[in-house]
């Protein structure tokens, strides 16, 4: 049975409408947090907004595909550290980060988003990232392209690392991931034009595919964080592979993500740094 049969509204469209309203009700919600919490330390916050998000946009997907299976980052164990193993093979499986840019959004920072991605046997389909501050909703299906409200994405043209902005992350996970990342910005800081780095992955995604930044760069990230904008950057004409350059796969949590010319390039830099998390 064919999913696509069984809604009269698209994924797509299912995934747009969640993305809008529930982005209109985080933003509503900005400078109001109820419940504020820290999960493995106090770099990583999860609010009740978070929470509240993130079963709006699960109740909103499977009231119309009650068969497709679900993951958000705040209904993740923090124990379970792979649960990409056993998703991988879902027929249809939803990925979704409710507010990717939690420290932001608690700063009141402008600059955090939703990610919603679904995938059919592990390969990406459908990805959505809303930014409800500025009302950009970037809109990727596979094979059909990506845009921003009807108008279509495309990466920048820069040929060369000297040339490029690239955005960094830093980890909240102190003792893997972020000295890593601070590796890899040492080593980047001066081959590069500027680097840039806003605190939130699926922001840093949607801007390369829209060509706002050159490139992306970060070690231990997980799926919610990337799946839609990697859809998004392939369908903008961009390239994205783990730090070893090895083709995108949905359990890779160290990424590369550019335009593609200089690609290559910003890998290099980051294994002669020791810094790709491999
Ligand atoms: C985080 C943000 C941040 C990145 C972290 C992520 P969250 O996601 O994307 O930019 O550096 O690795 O965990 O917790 O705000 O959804
Ligand atoms: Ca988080
Ligand atoms: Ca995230
Ligand atoms: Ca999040």
């Amino acid at each position: 049975q064919d999913p696509y049969m069984v809604s009269s509204k698209s994924p797509t469209a299912v995934a747009i409408n969640a993305a809008a309203k529930t982005g209109q009700w985080i933003k509503s919600r900005l400078g109001n947090i109820k419940e504020l919490d820290i999960k493995q330390s106090a770099q990583d916050l999860v609010t009740d907004v978070d929470k509240g998000a993130e079963l709006m946009i699960r109740k909103l997907i499977l009231t119309h595909f009650p068969d497709h299976a679900f993951l958000g980052e705040e209904g993740v164990e923090a124990a379970s550290t792979e649960p990409m193993d056993a998703l991988e093979d879902a027929e249809y499986l939803w990925i979704v980060d409710p507010v990717d840019g939690t420290t932001n959004f608690v700063q009141g920072f402008p600059y955090f988003c939703i990610s919603i991605a679904l995938a059919h046997h592990g390969e990406l389909i459908i990805g959505v990232i809303y930014d409800p501050m500025r009302d950009e909703m970037f809109v990727a299906e596979k094979g059909r392209g990506a845009y921003m409200h009807g108008t279509p994405t495309a990466v920048s043209s820069e040929d060369t690392l000297a040339d490029s902005v690239i955005a960094i992350g830093f980890n909240p996970e102190r003792d893997f991931a972020l000295p890593l990342n601070l590796k890899g910005m040492q080593a980047l800081a001066p081959r590069t034009r500027s680097l840039r780095a806003m605190g939130s992955a699926a922001m840093h995604l949607a801007y390369v595919a829209a060509g706002r930044l050159s490139g992306y760069y970060e070690v231990g990230l997980n799926s919610w964080d990337i799946a839609a904008g990697v859809l998004l950057i392939q369908e903008s004409g961009g390239k994205v592979t783990d730090t070893q350059g090895q083709a995108f796969h949905l359990g890779a949590r160290h990424i590369v993500a550019t335009n593609g010319h200089m690609h290559q390039e910003l890998i290099q830099v980051i294994e002669e740094a020791g810094a790709s998390g491999y």
